[in-house]
């Protein structure tokens, strides 16, 4: 039998003005970290996740994260289809998978793991200065990407870059600069073809997501998870689905991302010069339910720092286009599961939602 987790939102130990402290000193949990701490702050204490973690239920060892190998997409018509094939079923059933072979080779993933790590090791002023929580910044960095609405702190800081097509290079920091705005060109590239594999998985035209602009705004958040002295205590990042139409994330080798599947945690392990790519709400909503978006955290760790990438693909943030299940794939055995909305009226609930809510559970029908 699958383990059950609880996940209650009745965390009491969050303290704003200890969190405001920590947040105005613009330093992160980096700079916690480098001060010598032994304990972890009382408001990065999690209650809720701590039960969760604590469960020591043997994952069975079937149950891995499926890795598609891209290598033969245009060899011939048959492994094409083998590929399509092995995108649906993973999407259908995880929710989430590892590519190999994308076209982005090892070398360069390694370069921007070396390079993120770099800005947030690297010259204090510069993070500093970009220390802020104001969302029309398009590059900044700060230490827990939402405010404390519920709940405790977590042991992550970030770099954000929101790749909009107005985003002026030059803001970016100059220590990955080059790399970053490289490693996007490449992302660019390896979207396009998981929106083609994903748009014949799901029985449409091969350029149908693409025509469509779904990969209009691309955030990057370059994350840092710092060597924690109290792992079991505190969460890199809790339980949550995304809520992008894909994410595309590149994780260094230290592991610690494990998805919620069929009641287990199961851990994405590192695979050298893979990326994962979780399917969002938003291509869950399209696909009516069909594709899933599943559920993951990351846990804190005495190992560290852990560096991680998430590209986060989404149509235009303020496209005046309703957005719901695609007409095409309903029927009357398969009516909508969601109402239509706007993207900015669906940002804007995300932005104001408890955080352990998915947000398309606003928009439900
Ligand atoms: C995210 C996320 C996982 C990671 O940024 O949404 O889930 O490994 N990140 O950093
Ligand atoms: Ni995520």
């Amino acid at each position: 039998m699958a383990p059950t987790y609880e996940f209650s939102t009745n965390q009491t130990n969050s303290s704003p003005k200890d969190f405001q402290e920590f947040d105005e000193r613009k330093t992160g949990v980096k700079g916690l970290v480098d001060s010598g701490i032994s304990k972890i702050p009382e408001f990065f204490v999690h209650h809720q996740e701590i039960s969760l973690k604590a469960s020591d239920q043997a994952v069975p060892c079937d149950l891995q994260v499926p890795v598609i190998d891209l290598q033969s997409i245009d060899k011939d018509e048959a492994s094409y289809k083998q590929i399509v094939q092995e995108v649906l079923e993973a999407s259908v059933s995880w929710g989430v998978f590892q590519v190999v072979n994308h076209g982005v080779v090892k070398d360069e993933l390694e370069n921007v793991i070396e390079k993120v790590k770099e800005f947030h090791e690297g010259n204090k002023e510069v993070k500093e200065k970009l220390y802020n929580r104001d969302q029309s910044n398009k590059v900044r960095f700060l230490s827990n990407l939402s405010h404390l609405q519920s709940g405790a702190a977590t042991w992550r800081d970030t770099l954000v870059c929101v790749f909009d097509g107005t985003l002026d290079p030059t803001q970016i920091p100059l220590v990955c600069r080059e790399t970053i705005m490289k490693y996007k060109e490449g992302i660019s590239r390896v979207v396009e073809i998981l929106y083609e594999l994903l748009s014949v998985a799901l029985g449409l035209p091969p350029d149908y997501m693409k025509a469509r602009n779904y990969d209009y705004t691309k955030p990057m958040f370059m994350h840092y998870y710092p060597p924690c002295p109290e792992p079991e205590l505190t969460i890199g990042v809790r339980m949550h689905t995304d809520p992008t139409f894909i994410t595309v994330l590149l994780q260094d080798d230290l592991g610690g991302l494990q998805v919620l599947h069929d009641g287990y945690l199961v851990d994405v392990t590192p695979v050298p010069g893979a990326l994962v790519v979780n399917i969002g709400d938003l291509l869950k909503c399209f696909s009516n339910d069909k594709l899933k978006s599943t559920e993951h955290h990351v846990l804190a760790s005495k190992r560290g720092p852990r560096i991680s990438v998430a590209t986060c693909i989404t149509p235009a943030l303020d496209s005046e286009k309703p957005f719901g299940p695609l007409k095409l794939l309903l029927s009357d055995e398969n009516p909508p599961l969601h109402q239509e909305f706007l993207i900015p009226d669906y940002v804007k609930t995300y932005l104001s939602k408890e955080p352990n809510n998915s947000v398309l559970s606003y928009y439900k029908i």
